[in-house]
């Protein structure tokens, strides 16, 4: 029986509003999941991000979709915060949130940020998106790129063998996978864990001094 399943579950209370307390270790089956696990740990992971970002000022999101983090951000710290999206399908109509905060959104490719001037943002952050973006490794040469020195890019995104796996089946990244990407792109302190019970992976890194990234071709 699917424990999460049960009417008014606290463990599932759990993990809609903490995703820091999930970063247990221990084992886990993802048929013991709900469906709609990801749902649930949303807010927890907005908050969270809210948080890791604190002391940013410029801020991009990268695969923004429908702009709910940068809209979190921006109400939250009272960011400057600009979603950007291969596709404005799901750009939301008004760029005000609840609170009045303006945020900005570009129809644009990831892998390629002209426009964007080098070092003129102080955090790069991409939730739920790497994953789906063609060339992850143009993707990270352009963070780097806009990055200041010492600004950090977070990438939250679905691991492999998780429970979006189960669900989407689509081509994940185990955690090396991820450091791999972050270091070969040029980024420094490179931190990769698995949180929200193992489902969701959160890496970092920062923009060094000096950029030795190697050009993707
Ligand atoms: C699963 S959605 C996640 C949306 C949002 N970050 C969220 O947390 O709900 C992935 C997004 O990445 C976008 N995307 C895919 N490839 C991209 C690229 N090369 N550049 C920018 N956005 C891209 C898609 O259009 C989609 O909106």
């Amino acid at each position: 029986m699917c424990r999460w399943g049960a009417k008014t579950s606290s463990a599932a209370d759990d993990v809609r509003v903490d995703a820091d307390s999930a970063d247990r270790t221990g084992q886990v089956t993802v048929v013991e999941l709900p469906k709609d696990f990801y749902e649930r740990v949303k807010p927890g992971l907005h908050s969270k991000i809210g948080r890791e970002l604190r002391s940013a000022q410029r801020i991009l999101d990268l695969g923004c979709g429908s702009c709910e983090l940068v809209r979190h951000l921006a109400d939250r710290n009272d960011q400057e915060v600009t979603g950007i999206d291969i596709s404005s399908g799901h750009f939301p109509e008004t760029r005000r949130t609840d609170q009045g905060v303006h945020f900005g959104c570009l129809e644009k490719d990831a892998a390629q940020l002209e426009g964007v001037a080098d070092g003129s943002v102080d955090a790069v952050v991409m939730m739920w998106a790497l994953h789906e973006m063609a060339r992850p490794d143009c993707v990270l040469a352009e963070s780097l790129r806009v990055l200041r020195p010492a600004g950090e890019v977070l990438v939250v995104d679905f691991p492999k063998d998780s429970l979006a796996q189960t669900l989407w089946d689509e081509a994940y990244r185990d955690p090396e996978e991820i450091k791999e990407l972050l270091a070969g792109a040029g980024f420094a302190r490179v931190r990769v864990r698995l949180i929200a019970r193992r489902q969701v992976l959160w890496a970092t890194g920062v923009r060094p001094a000096s950029r030795t990234a190697r050009d993707p071709t």
